[in-house]
């Protein structure tokens, strides 16, 4: 066994020195690291004491060292967001003092963020109870049809969200429908005969002598609200009853129980909870899903 002049073994095949450690009669070459790692090394060695000068680096006792150049990312994102908004608040603004439809759709910009902006609030507050796609549910009217209720030009539609519809605001859209069978104004006979009224006129099968029996009824009773020919009154929330499009549904049933029991569906008011350029965009939103007026 050769030696080395440190006194470690010299391994015959290659003549290299060994380090002396040895697992299992399998011996360590002390063979000098490679020239390239070592360079790669001590230039890294070398670049992070570069970059802890110039950038932020070691935590400290009273917050961190921040390196000479103060690079913080966290203000590099305060800076952007700052410009978003900056940039957001404008259309904002103009938003606000859009008065109709036309002057929106002449300015592609605004519609396009107010269409981005009222979309996605539309999915956080409204799907819920009127589906993804404003295609409402029974009871929660669809937004993407031409019936209107209250009114779909962009003002009714504002006024809508900004107060609700019988809610809890004092500026809410109010009209209650009695309970005519309930609150015994109609009897159980009177209320099929005007069931059978409001089938003839949405063109549905209907009992011919019933309805005539029910149209005097539906004159006395009904055409306050529903309008004398039962094409109702966005003024006061009451439905058409002519246009096959329900709001509960036009199965004879639903209708006696809507008649017997009245049904005022609520609409919450949003003036608290969103701001005014958020309801401008939800109600350009809402007018371009289907038939604003
Ligand atoms: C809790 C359920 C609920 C939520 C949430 C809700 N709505 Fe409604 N909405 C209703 C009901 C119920 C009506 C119908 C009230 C009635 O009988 O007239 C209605 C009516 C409307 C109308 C009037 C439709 C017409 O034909 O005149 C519009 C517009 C409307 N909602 C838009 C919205 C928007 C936009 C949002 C989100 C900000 C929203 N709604 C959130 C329940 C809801
Ligand atoms: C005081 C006003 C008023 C009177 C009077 C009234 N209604 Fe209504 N009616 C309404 C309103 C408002 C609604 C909207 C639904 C709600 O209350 O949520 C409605 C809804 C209905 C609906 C449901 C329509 C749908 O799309 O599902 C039917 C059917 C109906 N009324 C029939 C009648 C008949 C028949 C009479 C007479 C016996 C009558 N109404 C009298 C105000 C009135």
């Amino acid at each position: 066994m050769t030696v080395s002049e440190n006194n470690n073994e010299i391994d015959d095949f290659t003549g290299v020195e060994t380090t002396g450690h040895e697992w299992d009669g399998v011996k360590e070459l002390n063979n000098p690291m490679p020239r390239w790692w070592l360079i790669i090394f001590y230039v890294s060695v070398i670049w992070s004491i570069g970059y802890w000068v110039l950038m932020p680096s070691w935590p400290g006792l009273t917050g961190y060292l921040k390196g000479t150049r103060e690079h913080s990312e966290r203000e590099n994102v305060d800076v952007a967001l700052a410009a978003v908004n900056a940039e957001r608040s404008v259309q904002m603004k103009q938003l606000l003092s859009v008065s109709s439809m036309t002057e929106i759709e002449r300015d592609p910009q605004l519609l396009e963020y107010s269409m981005a902006a009222g979309g996605s609030l539309f999915g956080d507050n409204c799907a819920t109870c009127h589906g993804a796609g404003g295609q409402g549910f029974p009871g929660y009217p669809s937004l993407v049809d031409d019936e209107w209720i209250w009114g779909g030009s962009l003002d009714e539609i504002r006024q809508t969200l900004h107060f609700g519809i019988r809610s809890t605001h004092p500026d809410t859209r109010l009209n209650i429908m009695q309970a005519f069978g309930r609150d015994g104004l109609l009897t159980r006979e009177q209320i099929s005969d005007v069931t059978e009224y409001v089938l003839d006129i949405s063109g549905q099968d209907s009992d011919a002598e019933a309805a005539a029996r029910g149209a005097p009824l539906f004159a006395q009773q009904c055409t306050s609200c529903h309008g004398v020919d039962g094409r109702g009154n966005q003024a006061l929330g009451a439905p058409n009853l002519t246009d096959g499009i329900w709001l509960y549904g036009g199965d004879p049933s639903v209708i006696r129980q809507t008649i017997y029991n009245g049904r005022g569906g609520v609409m919450p008011f949003w003036t608290d909870r969103l701001t005014d350029e958020q309801i401008v965009a939800l109600s350009v939103y809402v007018h371009s899903l289907g038939g604003g007026e």
